[in-house]
């Protein structure tokens, strides 16, 4: 009797909302059409350096399409080329590669696919150069990831960000006062620009733009002068003024990636206020942005993800993620992803879109 296809999910980093819709794309295509054998690695990399996974039936990814997280579990530090292991108050770093790809071997896996952001999708791409069948699917709400126009996530982030916009305006109008909402982004202002747009920010900051506070001063006071006696600046986490750094919030050492940004909100909001005497209150919007329900693009948008990944799965597409170019389905390698973070250029069509209506990038 022929032996049945195994394949294996799992979500690495940060979660965002519709996970859980490509998580149940994908084992619904390959139960339905593959009559594959679907399981979950929990927590995402450790679940794979330990061995912890679990059978994913048809009934379990049925009614997830709403839900959001993952019902895998996820983890931010876990890496199996550098996996950390607590050794009192420090941490030792291990090669854990070659227990991964013993652990998939056991298994029998015929292919493993990753949904992740461009730190779980490199980590997928080196599993995959040791000899991993690999396939991904780009996950994140910051939009950053090299190879596709979108993640799914991004349009629910961007809606959180906007109602919080929404209702910061009536407050600061009321108020006359200068509101500030800080969205997060990471090194990517994609979320502060879309959620600006789409809130009518008055000033959008972001990392690809460093800002001149003399401007944004000089901007907010003339508002005043005209009668428009409150101003809303949205800034992303990772902006940082001309010549300056970055706000960083805390460092987790286990983390390849160490830095967690956060703050900037209220330093700029302090500057704002001694230079221009007009009352000035931050938000930071936070965890928020990553929390809840997916919006009905992202529910199918990720479903159309994850039914893709499922062709790849079929097609032995491995060493390639699931991307979007164009309105269209598309396969690109890993080894893209690989080569660092999507930024905002500076001849993105969206800039040109919010400096029409007067919104000033601080600059
Ligand atoms: O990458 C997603 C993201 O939410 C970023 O926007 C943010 O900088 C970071 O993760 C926050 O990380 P943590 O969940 O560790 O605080």
């Amino acid at each position: 009797m022929k032996r049945r296809k195994r394949v294996a999910i799992l979500t690495g980093g940060g979660d965002c909302p519709g996970i859980n819709a490509v998580i149940r794309a994908v084992a619904k295509k390959l139960i339905n059409e593959q009559n594959a054998e679907v399981i979950g690695f929990k927590d995402g990399y450790h679940g794979l350096v330990r061995n912890r996974h679990r059978k994913l039936k048809y009934t379990d990814v049925s009614g997830i399409l709403t839900l959001g997280g993952t019902i895998l579990g996820t983890s931010k530090i876990a890496n199996p080329y550098r996996y950390a292991v607590q050794n009192g108050k420090k941490f030792e770093f291990k090669d854990m590669s070659k227990t991964v790809i013993k652990n998939c071997e056991k298994l029998k896996l015929d292919c493993l696919v990753c949904i992740g952001g461009d730190g779980s999708l490199g980590i997928a791409n080196r599993l995959f150069e040791d000899g991993l069948p690999v396939v991904g699917v780009p996950k994140t709400i910051d939009n950053d990831i090299r190879g596709t126009d979108l993640t799914f996530g991004f349009d629910s982030a961007v809606s959180i960000a906007t109602e919080a916009i929404d209702r910061l305006h009536t407050t600061a109008e009321s108020h006359h006062r200068v509101m500030i909402l800080e969205v997060m982004g990471h090194n990517a202002g994609w979320i502060a620009l879309s959620a600006g747009i789409a809130g009518g920010g008055d000033i959008i900051l972001m990392p690809e733009i460093p800002y001149d506070i003399d401007v944004i001063a000089r901007m907010v006071r003339a508002r005043n002068k005209k009668g428009r006696r409150f101003s809303i600046i949205v800034v992303s986490e990772g902006a940082k003024p001309k010549g300056g750094n970055v706000v960083i919030k805390r460092m987790v050492e286990a983390s390849a990636d160490s830095i967690r940004l956060g703050g900037i909100g209220f330093v700029l909001g302090k500057q704002i206020e001694d230079a221009t005497g007009l009352e000035t209150r931050a938000v930071v919007l936070g965890h928020l942005q990553r929390g809840g329900s997916p919006t009905a693009f992202d529910r199918v948008f990720a479903t159309g993800l994850g039914a893709k990944a499922g062709d790849m799965v079929e097609k032995k597409k491995f060493g390639y993620m699931v991307g979007l170019k164009k309105g269209m389905f598309v396969e690109v390698s890993l080894k893209n992803v690989a080569k660092g973070s999507r930024t905002i250029p500076a001849n993105a069509p969206l800039l040109k879109v919010a400096k029409a209506v007067g919104t000033s990038f601080g600059v």
